[in-house]
């Protein structure tokens, strides 16, 4: 019968190191995710998007990709749509975006006064409308239907009344639009 390496007493002391080892890793692995977690939320909240983009609220009509012929939607050369909108007290233009199904959209918006609010019912697209900057929020509609863009950024006296319609279309009718205009919506 051969000896054991140490005597019980050695084995239980090295047990107990080896659980107290493990339990500060555990601990400061909890630390570690704590601090991952933090940094992401306050640290990347508080600093500027990688890249800001800015419009001079006082000559978004004068000049550059906001004036008044380039709102709306605009098919892409690579098939995407890009819509660009202004919201003001108390309306947005247009006043009614036309977008198509199954097709990539990244909209462009910025504000020509105060804080507005951009938000598409029943979906996902939720932004500000901050002057001097702005907003790009790319979605994708599978559906045809007719949605409400209602302001949700308390702007003034008017607010109640400032919304927008979105309407999306079968991407072949939205297509065969492009082809007679630059620049689609839906106002009437
Ligand atoms: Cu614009 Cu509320």
């Amino acid at each position: 019968m051969t000896e054991p390496d140490h005597p019980p007493d050695e084995g239980a002391a090295r047990a107990a190191s080896a659980e107290r080892r493990w339990a500060i890793a555990s601990v400061a692995l909890v630390a570690l995710l704590l601090f991952m977690a933090g940094y992401a939320g306050i640290h990347q909240a508080t600093m500027p998007q990688a890249h800001v983009e800015t419009a001079d609220p006082r000559r978004l009509h004068l000049a550059g990709e906001f004036v008044e012929g380039n709102l709306g939607s605009a098919l892409e050369a690579d098939g995407s749509v890009t819509v660009r909108a202004i919201g003001q007290q108390y309306s947005f233009t247009p006043q009614c975006i036309v977008i198509p199904t199954g097709t990539p959209v990244t909209f462009r918006a910025t504000s020509a006064d105060v804080v507005h609010g951009f938000l598409i019912d029943g979906t996902t697209v939720n932004t500000m409308l901050i002057p001097g900057y702005i907003s790009t929020v790319p979605t994708r509609f599978e559906t045809p239907g007719e949605r409400h863009m209602p302001c949700h950024e308390f702007c003034g006296t008017g607010h109640e009344g400032m919304w927008g319609r979105l309407k999306v279309i079968d991407k072949a009718d939205f297509l065969l639009m492009a082809t007679k205009q630059r620049r689609l919506s839906c106002v009437e």
